[in-house]
């Protein structure tokens, strides 16, 4: 409804978790880089945590648009994650494309066992992907830590992506599941933005949104600070904040946002009860190459900006990163 006053192409603080308005910070390309890194290099076991709203989503969106680069990647995505052991199965099975309805366990892990070691056998890569892992029971992780024993000699067959919240973690760290945590290849955490970052986010996202950065900026410096103070750096709080305080300003007929609406939409979320939550980094347990990843990604984020037209469903990649991926 403001988009035309303020004279932006979209809604610059939307929700969802869409990779075409991917702000690529240091803290998400590191994060990125692992889950890329540890598909593409067959890693096996990838960790990615984050405290909520932090944007663990919207990296797996960004990666599935990556890996869909590649045809010899086929991937399931889960992110119901309470399920039973077999349902459990069945969803992996169907999302990959084999018949599962009907099959119990054992039938169910033959197919996909005979699936892996084909895929493997022609070089192809087979991933799992589990977002919400931290909602895992201690069954389906033990189901977990079956599939990742699913290797061959020199090969994993099934490289395994579990993002979630930071109880995922005290969840591997229980005595039943330490066999799976030692099978962790690289592990990342998504903490909050500091102030310089959630500038260069809001920025970004206005920038993405068709906003003018050469007319009077709509959120000046103080504003953001105090989007800062009252989101402490989660982006999901900093989108809703921000989106509050355009309709705010649009009821004023105010073209800039300034901090005392932010005030005035902090109080009205009650956001000054908000928890803080860590700024950890990453803490690679491998050779990950993090630059060198990152440069790779850096070229792709400029692809993943522009939405897909309806008529196609794969992205092509750029020939000079292609190159470099080789
Ligand atoms: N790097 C980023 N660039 C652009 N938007 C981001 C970024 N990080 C997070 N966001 C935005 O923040 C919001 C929350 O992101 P997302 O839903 O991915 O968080 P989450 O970590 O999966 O949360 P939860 O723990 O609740 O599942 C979304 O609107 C998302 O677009
Ligand atoms: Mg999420």
């Amino acid at each position: 409804m403001y988009k035309k006053f303020f004279k932006l192409t979209r809604n610059p603080f939307d929700l969802t978790p869409d990779p075409t308005c991917f702000v690529p910070t240091k803290r998400h390309n590191e994060a990125l880089a692992a889950l890329y890194h540890g598909v593409r290099r067959h890693k096996g076991f990838v960790v990615v945590t984050g405290e909520v709203g932090t944007g663990k989503t919207l990296l797996l969106r960004c990666l599935l648009r990556l890996l869909k680069e590649s045809k010899e990647i086929a991937y399931a995505y889960l992110f119901n994650s309470r399920l039973t052991p077999t349902e459990f199965l069945q969803y992996i099975l169907s999302d990959f494309g084999l018949p599962a309805s009907g099959k119990n366990k054992s039938e169910l892990l033959l197919d996909l066992g005979q699936f892996l070691i084909s895929r493997g056998a022609k070089k192809q890569t087979t991933v799992l992907i589990i977002d919400e892992a931290h909602h895992l029971s201690a069954e389906i992780l033990e189901e977990v830590r079956l599939l990742s024993n699913l290797e061959t000699t020199d090969d994993k067959l099934l490289q395994i992506l579990l993002v979630g919240q930071p109880e995922l973690d005290q969840k591997l760290d229980s005595v039943g599941l330490r066999q799976l945590k030692q099978r962790i290849a690289l592990r990342a955490h998504l903490g909050a933005l500091d102030a310089e970052e959630t500038k260069g986010y809001i920025q970004q996202r206005l920038q993405i949104a068709g906003a003018d950065a050469e007319t009077s900026p709509l959120f000046p410096s103080t504003t953001i600070e105090k989007v800062f103070r009252h989101s402490r750096g989660i982006p999901r709080l900093i989108n809703t904040i921000c989106e509050n305080a355009l309709i705010t300003a649009y009821a004023r007929q105010q073209h800039s946002v300034t901090p005392g609406i932010i005030e005035d939409v902090a109080k009205e979320f009650r956001l000054d009860v908000v928890t803080s939550s860590g700024m950890d980094k990453i803490a690679d347990q491998d050779d990950l190459d993090v630059q060198r990843v990152i440069g790779v990604l850096l070229d792709l984020f400029a692809t993943l900006r522009r939405p897909l037209p309806a008529d196609q469903t794969e992205l092509s990649i750029p020939a000079a990163v292609r190159n470099r991926q080789a």
